[in-house]
């Protein structure tokens, strides 16, 4: 029989701080779904960690969990294909972020780019050991199903290699338990804002939900930057930027027609209204399933617990598989004789 396991195993997660957006569809969601066909994965809703800058709004976590696995279904992760996984429901993710953080030197985090601007961003009261050891605990998300691969963004980079260098010290140490992460920084694009600054960001105000009604998506987009420098439809614009252009390249699946706006917009032939309503028609046209997908099963929610529930359950199998490993190899078990 030949053993489908031999698939490397991928794990990577988000943290459940609201419903997900077109950002995220572009930035992970869309890479994850191919991912899905090819490797066994493993897609961590991580709310222990969004506890390090959402601890004082847990309700938010609390509906964020069912919201983005919602999204992810709507989308098309496929839970009979990968499994979905709730941080708090394996307890072995802190148990295993605990024995590790002893092989882990304090500078390590110390020397953290990511977490350096992180923490400078929080105001120092809020600045908790849990949040400066965030970069410890995702070390053990992805080492507890012994993962080979890990799909995420550029500012995760540094995590992986702490991943990394802490897999071969506890191998060295102790004997092979841990096959050494990769990072997998494919081939994903990045959506900036409908504001034309920096990325999506809910907190910013210039996100599309996926879960966004056309109304509201109408809307969005009538009232999205542009080139600034454009304040009439028959001067010259640009392209480079431009957030509408931007959004037409991942939305529009008329390259046609993309191409037909883009000299029309750089020769100032073309008014914004009528690139922005085939954006907005591309969008709805885009979102559509999504949103009948997700409204049909958010009227079956016990097959989303359900979907949920399986994942966590193999992956509690691993984990106690990976902590048995991790315990013997460590020889801190086995005290007591019975
Ligand atoms: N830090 C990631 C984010 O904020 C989420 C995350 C948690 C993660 N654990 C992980 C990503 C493990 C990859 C692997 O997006």
């Amino acid at each position: 029989m030949p053993n489908l396991n031999q698939k490397k195993r991928i794990l990577t997660g988000i943290r459940p701080t609201g419903a997900l957006h077109l950002g995220h569809y572009v930035g992970a969601l869309k890479n994850w779904l191919e991912l899905q066909n090819k490797y066994d994965c493993y897609f961590l809703i991580a709310d222990y960690q969004a506890l390090g800058d959402h601890l004082h709004d847990i309700e938010l976590i609390r509906e964020s969990v069912l919201e983005v696995t919602l999204d992810w279904m709507a989308i098309g992760l496929d839970p009979n294909k990968s499994s979905f996984v709730i941080q708090s429901y394996v307890p072995e993710f802190a148990e295993l972020s605990m024995l590790l953080s002893f092989i882990t030197p304090i500078g390590m985090l110390e020397r953290n780019p990511t977490l350096k601007s992180e923490l400078e961003s929080l105001p120092i009261e809020r600045r908790s050991v849990g949040f400066y050891n965030y970069p410890m605990s995702q070390v053990a998300d992805i080492l507890l199903p012994r993962a080979h691969l890990v799909p995420v963004g550029e500012d995760q980079a540094p995590h992986i290699e702490m991943t990394r260098e802490i897999s071969r010290k506890f191998n060295r140490m102790f004997g092979y338990v841990f096959p050494e992460p990769e990072t997998l920084i494919g081939k994903v694009g990045r959506l900036m804002g409908t504001d034309g600054k920096g990325k999506m960001s809910k907190s910013r105000g210039n996100v599309i939900m996926l879960s966004d009604d056309e109304n509201t998506v109408n809307k969005k987009v009538k009232s999205m930057f542009t080139d600034p420098n454009r304040i009439r439809a028959d001067i010259p614009g640009k392209i480079e930027g431009n957030p509408v252009f931007q959004y037409h390249d991942a939305f529009n699946t008329d390259l046609d027609q993309i191409n037909h706006f883009k000299n029309r917009y750089q020769q100032g032939k073309i008014g914004d209204v009528e690139i922005k309503n085939a954006l907005a028609e591309s969008i709805n046209k885009f979102l559509d399933p999504i949103r009948n997908r997700r409204k049909e099963l958010k009227s079956n929610m016990p097959l989303v617990e359900d979907s949920l529930m399986s994942g966590i359950n193999k992956t509690r199998n691993i984990a106690s598989e990976t902590m048995k490993m991790v315990r013997e190899h460590m020889k801190i078990a086995d005290y007591i004789k019975e």
